[in-house]
């Protein structure tokens, strides 16, 4: 069993990608890291070592400590923060990349997973059934960070036989660990809001939809695209992987089924003029050809999930 090293791991998909992992492999053999503390269970139910994504050298410290095989790096910015601080969202989602790139050429470590996101394409592409191949002209600083991020894996494959998978990820829905400032953290917002005061005010227009994801499902892709034979993978950009696209209003009529008295109201902002430049809904044929990508959770499945844990966890 290969050792693994998650950088992120106190964000939205390093919390549960650490969890699933150290079920799978045993928790000795994943290793946990990130600048802030993680929650409890990842923090206490492992090795957890403090790393700034940015400092190489700490990186290599910790590979070498644990003998690390794998690194996951899900240090980023996401789209909302990131027209905030674009020089740092550069920074940090370009740089950080790279350290770890870096290293498996200095072959320190074997293979690599990164998050790519549907912010790649551009208000250009088409906006349903996005194929896997397409326009990509970006207009977010996240969507730029990202494309740049992919061509440049595409370049250490090629150039210097990097094993390094990606994965487009969709708007992912979770109630582990709270989304860090990106544009689909709306659908996420509106089950806290719904349960807590029965009304939201939604950042995006009542018909914008967008292609979203249960956690579990991005889990799953995450790990079965990891395990799959190396020459399964025809992609060494990123991977479209579909999951289910919703606008709020749908999303609003799935939880009036539980909650009839919940309330939404519209105020867009401009993290709707992000969510205007991105697919609707993504072609993921290659993923299901290549290494048998199946979504499980549908709409209706996701927001029963949402709204028993949510109303658990505030009672
Ligand atoms: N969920 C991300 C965001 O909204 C997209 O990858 O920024």
């Amino acid at each position: 069993m290969s050792r693994k090293l998650i950088i992120g791991s106190s964000g939205q998909i390093g919390t549960e990608l650490v969890i699933k992992l150290r079920e799978i492999c045993g928790k000795d053999n994943v290793v946990a890291a990130d600048i802030k503390q993680p929650i409890d269970e990842v923090f206490y139910g492992g090795p957890y070592e403090e790393i700034n994504v940015l400092d190489k050298e700490r990186i290599k410290d910790v590979v070498l400590k644990y003998k690390v095989e794998e690194v996951y790096i899900l240090a980023a910015l996401l789209s909302a923060t990131a027209e905030k601080k674009p020089d740092l969202a550069w920074k940090l989602n370009m740089e950080g990349l790279f350290n770890v790139l870096e290293l498996a050429k200095e072959k320190v470590i074997k293979k690599i997973f990164w998050p790519s996101s549907i912010a790649v394409f551009g208000p250009t592409t088409p906006s349903k059934n996005t194929p896997q191949h397409t326009i990509m002209e970006p207009t977010t600083v996240y969507g730029i960070s990202k494309l740049a991020g992919e061509r440049w894996c595409e370049y250490f494959f090629n150039k210097y036989d990097i094993d390094i998978r990606s994965i487009r990820y969709p708007g992912l829905i979770s109630y582990k660990s709270s989304p860090g400032g990106g544009t689909t953290d709306y659908a996420i917002e509106i089950f806290h809001h719904a349960i807590k005061h029965g009304n939201y005010v939604c950042f995006l227009e009542k018909n914008r939809a967008l292609p979203m994801m249960y956690m579990d499902d991005a889990i799953r892709a995450t790990i079965e695209l990891m395990e799959a034979d190396k020459e399964k993978i025809s992609i060494r950009s990123s991977y479209n992987v579909g999951g289910i696209s919703f606008t709020p209003f749908e999303i609003t009529q799935e939880i009036k089924k539980t909650l009839p008295n919940f309330e939404i109201s519209y105020s867009p902002d401009f993290r709707n003029e992000i969510a205007k430049s991105w697919p609707s809904h993504i072609n993921d044929q290659v993923a299901r050809k290549d290494w048998g990508w199946r979504p499980n959770i549908d709409l209706d499945q996701m927001c029963q999930t949402m709204l028993k844990q949510l109303k658990t966890d505030f009672v």
